[in-house]
């Protein structure tokens, strides 16, 4: 074929992630790649039952155009909920509901970010997020994330050397791919440093809700008093990826350029999607999130108690007190590129650290493993094999 093809879509990099998610996808592969609910956390049946009712009861505003911004009772549900958890002021912010997470980072870049213009990211991050940034010709500078949050020496040093910076990008709470999440001081300190140097804070909170252990931690858009955060939520790990239902929390100043923004792309979400979101949202949510969490926590405590049991001399992990994913690490000058990709002959699929890194064809050490997919079988054995492969190629390495 020889049509021109756009630079924003040659900026864009292949995910290494798709790439093992794919191949995992054979028969007798244990996957830890995909960044999936649990199956057992979905509720079809809720979904058809809410959609018959919707159609009974709202046929025409189902089938009709609706407003760009969503629909009316899923923005306030939203409000009142986000207004009650968190005490985000709504006479000051709106809400705008959109097809999944994804695209609170598409409107958000697609309003804010120029040509050349510099998004400073959290590394490793969502690589996914790197390319929507890449896909408006953004530039990419990346910071250090630690276990609890940016390091913020590396962040202003950053925001001094880019003075076209515009964006920061951050994932406070139980982050892809690491499972980190954001001290209280850290979220401060980067709206601080934000507000200091006149930036934006996309704040891309999908896990938030997914808390198994520990204390809340409030989001930055909480204490955002001059409506810089613009704040990105999802119902896809919470209630189902395949409803492609997300919500993009901005300023009241922003919300005709973000109307617009949403025109120009899609008009707006689809009308039926966004109503079993409102009717989740509304029905038994909270212990709907709580027999979520119960199952992620039990699926983190089976993997973390095999790989203490497995792991060979060598690897850490860490602990995360909630989300998805687990980060283990291979002595310094590991390269787990070659190793993800073996494992997968070896009966399991992860995801090398390498595909959540700006430059992808640097050697990384870390793995991101994912348990929330896994039945508790699985995990066990597939945390075996993987443990008994990784001390083949460490002794390999030796
Ligand atoms: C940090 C982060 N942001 C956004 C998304 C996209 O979510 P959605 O499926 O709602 O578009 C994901 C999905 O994995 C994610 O991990």
């Amino acid at each position: 074929m020889s049509l021109h093809v756009a630079k924003r879509m040659v900026e864009v990099q292949r995910s290494l992630i798709r790439g093992i998610a794919e191949a995992s996808n054979k028969p007798g592969i244990i996957s830890f790649a995909n960044g999936n609910p649990g199956n057992e956390t979905y509720r079809p049946e809720l979904f058809a039952k809410f959609v018959a009712e919707g159609f009974a009861e709202e046929p025409l505003t189902l089938c009709k155009y609706g407003n760009s911004l969503g629909y009316e009772p899923l923005r306030n549900a939203i409000k009142t909920y986000m207004s009650e958890r968190w005490e985000i002021d709504f006479t000051r912010n709106e809400v705008l509901i959109t097809a999944g997470g994804q695209q609170t980072c598409d409107y958000t870049t697609k309003v804010l970010l120029d040509e050349g213009d510099v998004i400073i990211t959290e590394e490793p991050s969502f690589a996914s997020c790197y390319n929507t940034f890449r896909s408006y010709y953004g530039t990419l500078a990346g910071v250090t994330l630690e276990e609890d949050g940016l390091n913020i020496e590396e962040l202003e040093k950053a925001i001094l050397e880019n003075p076209n910076a515009r964006i920061i990008y951050v994932i406070p709470n139980f982050q892809n791919p690491t499972g980190y999440t954001y001290s209280l001081e850290k979220r401060k300190a980067v709206y601080a440093l934000a507000k200091q140097y006149n930036l934006a804070i996309f704040e891309d909170d999908p896990y938030c809700e997914l808390r198994f252990d520990g204390e809340d931690i409030p989001p930055i858009k909480s204490f955002d008093l001059d409506g810089r955060v613009l704040y990105g939520g999802s119902f896809s790990k919470t209630v189902s990826p395949g409803l492609r239902i997300g919500f993009l929390i901005f300023d009241k100043e922003l919300e005709t350029r973000i109307t617009v923004a949403k025109q120009v792309t899609d008009v707006h979400a689809g009308m039926i999607n966004q109503y079993i979101a409102y009717r989740c949202m509304i029905s038994d949510f909270s212990e709907h999130l709580k027999r979520c969490q119960d199952i992620y926590k039990h699926k983190r405590d089976v993997m973390i108690q095999q790989l203490e049991e497995k792991s060979p001399e060598g690897l850490t992990w860490n602990h995360p007190e909630g989300g998805l994913f687990i980060t283990i690490t291979f002595p310094e000058g590991f390269d787990t590129y070659d190793f993800a990709f073996n494992a997968i002959d070896n009966g399991v699929a992860v995801i090398p650290g390498a595909g959540f890194y700006i430059d992808q064809d640097k050697p990384r050490n870390t793995l991101r493993v994912c348990y929330s997919t896994s039945s508790d079988e699985e995990i066990i054995q597939g945390i075996d094999s993987l443990c008994t492969y990784a001390a083949k190629w460490l002794s390999k390495q030796q």
